[in-house]
């Protein structure tokens, strides 16, 4: 057998090739947009045709530094040249910095290191149950509209029908209430309850945030209740909305904040700026919980991840990359309100801090085609034809989760492709 020379000669130049390959080898889980993309630089990336396009989805909030940053490259070579992977049986130093890093933008705690967001928050439903065990108190309480990965615990947690859908039964210990209803928070929790999880700004569901007095009101109910409260920033979090994680950005300035904290927050995506890693923080109260043998993973912290996300993190702090996304995200929001005032009848809302903005449009916006496809997936498909690459969500956002360093050119130049989208639209 002769893979590795037959390879090389499998023809794969085009996207109708690659196109070939996907549907006969790879599960057809993802439906994929007509793109095959080759290679990127900065906020573009080219497809293998050699059209270039702006990249205003980031991967979904992975790509903080953008594609192919070289000094990203230089972390990765310089690393891998000294140790890509030891097992958590031993100590190493970027696993130590990293964690070191983290309390320090967070609070006084302790980090466990992973691999993706979705398994960042089984580490928080580990936690819940360790918490709640001896009191039989095993439930998370989460919201409508979440998101939390695609493990079984994961889509359990998620407010989304559309993610359970085939997998019953659900793993038990989830219920999902309204999303900024303390009320209705206040009103589920059982003698079961052991921890209520919600993301300071729902991603997948078209960029949501949650209001202060949730947040604070969350923070209430869970000191009342003796229940943890836990943050998943996979998405919000590491600098895209200008603070470290977006509950500091919505509960800045907010005297009553100043004490506040989450029990424990999940992260992935931008952590390692395209490199796979996630991690979770708990507060030093509870650091204990999850003691030596209750939880593990592979290739959680390896020195090559956590050297990426440490270098990654050294960037955003030298250039100044939090304050840079407040201001551009800033600038764009303003411009997309601008869009909306001109354009009513496509547009309804924008929502959103810093480089994480949700654009609403109206489900009956004049140019819309029938129901084939969603109106996000309709806008997205013409921002692909006229060079722009953004993320849709729920039936009618489009996100924008582009990299950091996006500069305002470039912000210039997506903003000019979605206005003209939103003026066909308007036709
Ligand atoms: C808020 C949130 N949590 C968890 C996840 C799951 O992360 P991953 O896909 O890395 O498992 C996502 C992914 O989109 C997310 O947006």
């Amino acid at each position: 057998m002769e893979i590795a020379g037959d390879m090389k000669a499998l023809k794969v130049d085009r996207l109708s090739d690659i196109r070939k390959l996907f549907q006969k080898n790879v599960v057809p889980s993802y439906a994929r947009f007509d793109l095959a993309l080759d290679h990127g630089g900065g906020s573009y990336v080219w497809d293998v045709a050699g059209r270039r396009y702006l990249d205003l989805g980031g991967g979904i909030a992975v790509c903080a530094l953008g594609h192919a940053n070289p000094e990203i490259t230089d972390a990765l070579l310089e690393q891998s040249r000294k140790l890509l992977h030891v097992s958590n049986l031993y100590f190493t130093k970027p696993q130590a910095q990293l964690a070191e890093a983290l309390v320090r933008l967070i609070g006084p705690g302790r980090c466990f290191f992973c691999n993706s967001g979705a398994e960042a928050n089984e580490g928080l439903y580990k936690l819940a149950r360790k918490f709640g065990h001896e009191e039989g108190r095993y439930e998370v309480i989460t919201t409508d509209g979440s998101f939390h990965g695609r493990t079984l615990a994961g889509i359990a947690a998620t407010g989304q029908e559309k993610v359970k859908k085939g997998f019953e039964p659900m793993v038990a210990g989830f219920r999902q209430v309204p999303f900024n209803d303390l009320d209705a928070m206040r009103a589920a929790i059982t003698p079961q309850t052991a921890a209520i999880l919600v993301e300071a700004i729902q991603g997948e569901s078209g960029i949501t945030p949650a209001t202060t007095d949730y947040l604070l009101g969350l923070r209430e109910l869970c000191d009342e209740k003796k229940m943890l409260l836990l943050l998943d920033e996979v998405q919000s979090g590491h600098f895209r909305t200008g603070c470290f994680q977006s509950w500091q950005r919505i509960l800045e300035n907010i005297p009553a904040a100043e004490e506040f904290s989450p029990d424990a927050v999940s992260m992935a995506k931008s952590l390692g700026g395209g490199f796979p890693i996630g991690a979770f923080w708990v507060r030093e109260q509870y650091a204990d919980l999850l003691s030596p043998g209750t939880h593990a993973t592979t290739f959680g912290g390896t020195p090559l991840g956590c050297a990426v996300a440490l270098k990654v993190l050294e960037i955003i702090e030298r250039d100044q990359l939090a304050e840079h996304a407040r201001e551009l995200g800033g600038f764009m929001k303003g411009e997309l309100e601008r869009l909306i005032r001109k354009f009513p009848s496509v547009l309804k809302e924008v929502r959103g801090f810093g480089l994480m903005i949700g654009l609403e449009f109206r489900n009956d916006a004049p140019g819309f085609s029938g129901a084939e496809k969603t109106p996000a997936l309709q806008v997205v498909d013409r921002l692909h034809e006229a060079g722009v690459l953004t993320v849709p969500a729920a039936t009618s956002v489009v996100r924008l989760l582009p990299a950091l360093n996006l500069t305002r050119p470039d912000a210039m130049e997506g903003l000019r492709a979605i206005e003209a989208v939103v003026a066909e639209l308007a036709a």
